[in-house]
């Protein structure tokens, strides 16, 4: 008998058993459906609809399907359709008219809203812990290979000279606001829903801030339709997480250039490459690739979500059931994609000589050539204009920038001299530049100065 049986003649037909059962993946939330359901009870019996013993019978046998669920001896069935019917129904198999009392004033409308909220409190904090390693990493490297110099690009192109570790920073403070934009998803999901009821709260005097406090969320929501109709914090946290799963395709892209034969920057480690079933020589970067491949489906699942709610009129609607596949599918990934990402960045080489010579055989440093000239009273425009032409002459005659000698220099501007060299050196430029946050290897020292106390904290 289901549990709404007493409005219906017939019975359910299997087909739409199947259809409507979301057990298959919703059993996940079971821990903090019967932590949920605890405080529920605790607080019926506070207001006098259930007697101490009855409150206790429920946590007893709601800890004891606990253990049944996590062992593996629990027998679920699409008949029962949800996690939340599961339980209750085992609840009152085993304890009978106690576990008939405990959905008083709870509709599985508030519950769901309640179990998925606390569900993912719980998972952005792993999250948050993934990320807290990748960050760990970037730091790591950056350390090792604080001397390692390359090109920087714009449209793939060389633009101008950094430290590797500079381009690896670069990455850690993206992650880093990706760490402070689930700080603020958490805080749209601290609401507490129960004592909504189904979408009009009850007649029954349901003390909902006792279950706030009891279950450790810092407010009660103010409108018991919104409560049940809102699914804005799934879309917070998907919206987060593709965030993450972007910046993770974006270095992905790099790497997976940087390893290439024609860059050979650095490489990956072998144990997260596959080989070829053909090609013997090969070592590809799959995981990398996956990521990249991934990312297009967690966009996917938060797609998902926004187009479920566009169309979706007050209040809940069973189509709020197909929030939690994507969900709980771009939660898994993500997790996953950092920790790879995490391995990779830890375990891949740099080739410094690749990269250093990338520095240095190119007309990256025309631009600190521009600013020699600017600083000795040239208009920057003209600078740029002088410059241009002396790397275009340089390329006809297929000369490197640094092997041009002074006399040369000096048929372009009379204001170049001797100490121009120093000037235009790759690694002086890098001791060189002055502005905040620049590319060069003081500001690196002090990113990772200011990091290193803001990850141990
Ligand atoms: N399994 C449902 C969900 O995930 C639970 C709520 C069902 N409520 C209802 N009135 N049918 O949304």
């Amino acid at each position: 008998m289901k549990a709404w049986g007493g409005r219906f003649k017939g019975t359910t037909d299997p087909l739409m058993e199947r259809y409507s059962a979301s057990i298959d993946f919703d059993w996940v939330l079971f821990e903090y459906d019967i932590e949920g359901s605890k405080a529920h009870a605790e607080m019926l019996q506070k207001i006098g609809i259930l007697s101490e013993k009855e409150r206790d019978d429920i946590a007893g046998a709601l800890d004891e399907i606990k253990v049944e669920i996590k062992e593996g001896q629990f027998i679920f069935s699409t008949a029962m359709e949800d996690i939340h019917m599961h339980i209750e129904a085992r609840l009152i198999e085993k304890i009978g008219d106690a576990g008939k009392r405990l959905h008083t004033g709870r509709s599985r409308n508030d519950q769901v809203s309640l179990d998925m909220r606390m569900y993912l409190k719980d998972e952005l904090a792993r999250v948050n812990g993934c990320l807290h390693s990748l960050l760990k990493a970037f730091i790591d490297k950056s350390e090792q290979e604080k001397s390692a110099i390359m090109p920087g690009y714009t449209h793939m192109q060389r633009a101008q000279v950094i430290p590797f570790s500079h381009y690896l920073m670069a990455y850690y403070y993206m992650f880093k606001r990706d760490r402070e934009r689930l700080r603020t998803v958490r805080t749209a999901i601290d609401v507490l829903p129960l004592g909504s009821g189904a979408l009009a709260g009850s007649t029954i005097p349901l003390d909902r801030e006792f279950v706030r406090e009891r279950l450790g969320f810092s407010r009660v929501s103010e409108n018991s339709m919104d409560a049940v109709a809102d699914r804005d914090f799934v879309i917070d946290a998907l919206f987060s997480i593709t965030a993450i799963m972007i910046h993770l395709s974006r270095l992905s892209e790099d790497l997976i250039i940087f390893s290439t034969e024609e860059f050979a920057f650095i490489s990956l480690p072998d144990e997260l490459c596959t080989g070829s079933s053909l090609m013997p020589h090969k070592k590809n970067p799959d995981a990398l690739e996956l990521t990249r491949g991934k990312t297009s489906r967690v966009m996917g699942d938060l797609f998902s979500m926004l187009s479920l709610l566009k169309g979706l009129p007050m209040t809940y609607n069973r189509d709020l059931q197909e929030d939690k596949e994507p969900l709980f599918h771009a939660l898994n990934t993500v997790k996953d994609a950092l920790s790879i990402m995490a391995l990779c960045v830890e375990g891949m080489q740099t080739n410094r000589k690749r990269m250093e010579a990338a520095a240095y055989g190119s007309f990256m440093p025309a631009v600190e050539m521009a600013e020699y000239l600017t600083l000795k009273g040239m208009p920057f425009r003209e600078a740029h204009g002088i410059v241009g032409k002396l790397v275009r002459d340089c390329e006809e005659k297929e000369m490197p920038l640094l092997s041009m000698n002074i006399a040369e220099m000096r048929t372009y501007s009379a204001m170049f001299e001797d100490d121009i060299f120093e000037y235009i050196d790759p690694r002086k430029i890098l001791s060189n530049r002055k502005t905040d946050g620049a590319a060069s290897f003081a500001e690196v020292e002090k990113e990772l100065d200011a990091e290193k106390i803001y990850l141990s904290y």
